[in-house]
């Protein structure tokens, strides 16, 4: 069941968002090479509850972090480790934070350090391709626009975007309907309605979008090897357009 929300527990789920922007925003300086995840999810975590929060992804069917940590060609779900980070890695940090009952839920990917340009141009693409899936986030279109602006574009640049995981409704639990695909047919879904709030949160590879599971059933990886990437937001459908729930202040 879609639960379409009112003006004020938009509002709500904005603060909760905001705090988790800033988490993201702490932690462009504090992803350097030696680092490791585990430090990072401290941090997170201790963070988050010093501005009143909780870690949402703590306890959720059992997962044990404040983060999702994912390193080069893990796709999500990686566990936060204390190996260090190495020059020209790329990592990804998901988390949720619940503020006050209203969740938000965002992922950034990161360079360590000096990375390659093809990890740049991997991250490039991948945040542009949120972007775009979010213009179409509008009262009205459908659920496959969304998809289809963000295939439409990776695809031709030689990417390919993982089929497994989508984007998700979300609220006063973690995962609510609908599901947001990253890929589908201009006009085809659900059509998009005021006060709905989701996430667009693509996974995008440079190989194969197929992966393979971890022996610890969580952490997805790429089933050739290749990176990848992805950049998450929460998202609310206004009659001005996307009002995005997470954004980071540049
Ligand atoms: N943040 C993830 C998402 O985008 C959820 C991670 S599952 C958890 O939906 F168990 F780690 F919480
Ligand atoms: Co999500």
């Amino acid at each position: 069941m879609i639960t379409i929300k009112t003006d004020e527990q938009i509002k709500m789920m904005h603060e909760s968002g905001k705090l988790l922007a800033s988490v993201h925003q702490e932690l462009r300086s504090k992803i350097k090479p030696g680092v490791t995840t585990w430090e990072l999810d401290q941090f997170v975590e201790k963070y988050i509850r010093k501005h009143g929060g909780i870690p949402a992804q703590i306890g959720y069917q059992g997962y044990k972090y404040a983060t999702c940590a994912s390193v080069n060609d893990e796709i999500c779900h990686g566990f936060p480790t204390k190996e260090p980070l190495k020059e020209g890695d790329i990592v990804t940090i998901d988390m949720v934070i619940d503020l006050d009952g209203y969740l938000s839920d965002s992922a950034w990917s990161y360079g360590v350090g000096e990375i390659s340009k093809e990890n740049q141009k991997l991250l490039d693409v991948t945040k542009k391709a949120l972007y775009l899936g979010i213009e179409q986030a509008v009262i009205g279109n459908r659920l496959g626009d969304i998809g289809h602006a963000i295939q439409s574009y990776v695809e031709p640049l030689g990417y390919s975007v993982v089929k497994d995981f989508c984007g998700h409704g979300i609220g006063d639990e973690m995962h609510e309907d609908p599901q947001v695909l990253h890929y589908g047919k201009p006009g085809r879904g659900l059509r998009i309605e005021k006060n709905m709030v989701f996430t667009i949160e693509p996974m995008i590879n440079t190989g194969t979008w197929r992966m393979k599971m971890d022996s610890n059933g969580w952490t997805a990886r790429t089933l050739d090897g290749g990176m990848s990437a992805q950049y998450e937001h929460t998202l609310a459908i206004t009659e001005d357009g996307p009002l995005i729930l997470t954004e980071q202040e540049f």
